[in-house]
């Protein structure tokens, strides 16, 4: 099997896979990083969103081998030690999550988003595609515009 070797969370990392695994698989079962959500496998839910080289894939509809010298930023990446993500914190004070399964794909969209603008509209987030079944669009919409206030 090929060898490929990126970062994940700051970490250089080498593993040794089919060309066509999918991200998601080679974080999850090979490096042991569980954040990232498997939901559909078909780039429909976008419950295991990461950021590759600052903008958000779905790691389920990604190759392993489109990473090859790349960034990858998970959920467990996003916190500075004990300091949380500004786009983190402001989901824990306004309780967006409700089962969670989502939340790790939708924060990181809002991390991508946020990335982009500092002053999203409400359409720029409704514009984001990651299904939550407990319906928390509205918390998460709040929290993102929260978050905008407090990014560095
Ligand atoms: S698991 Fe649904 S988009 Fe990746
Ligand atoms: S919080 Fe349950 S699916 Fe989004």
């Amino acid at each position: 099997m090929p060898a490929y070797s990126f970062t994940v969370n700051g970490n250089a990392v080498t593993v040794n896979a089919p060309a066509d695994m999918a991200l998601l698989w080679v974080l999850r079962d090979k490096l042991g990083i569980t954040g990232p959500k498997y939901g559909c496998g078909v780039n429909a839910c976008k419950a295991c969103t990461c950021l590759v080289d600052g903008h958000a894939v779905t790691t389920c509809s990604t190759k392993v081998s489109a990473v090859q010298g790349k960034e990858v930023t998970t959920i467990e990446g996003l916190a500075n030690g004990d300091t949380l993500h500004p786009v983190q914190q402001a989901w824990l004070e306004l309780d967006v999550a409700q089962c969670g399964f989502c939340q790790p794909g939708q924060i990181m969209a809002a991390v991508d988003l946020l990335n982009r603008t500092r002053n999203p509209t409400d359409a720029e987030i409704d514009a984001i595609e990651n299904v939550c079944r407990c319906a928390t669009y509205g918390r998460i919409r709040a929290a993102i515009k929260a978050a905008a206030e407090n990014m560095p």
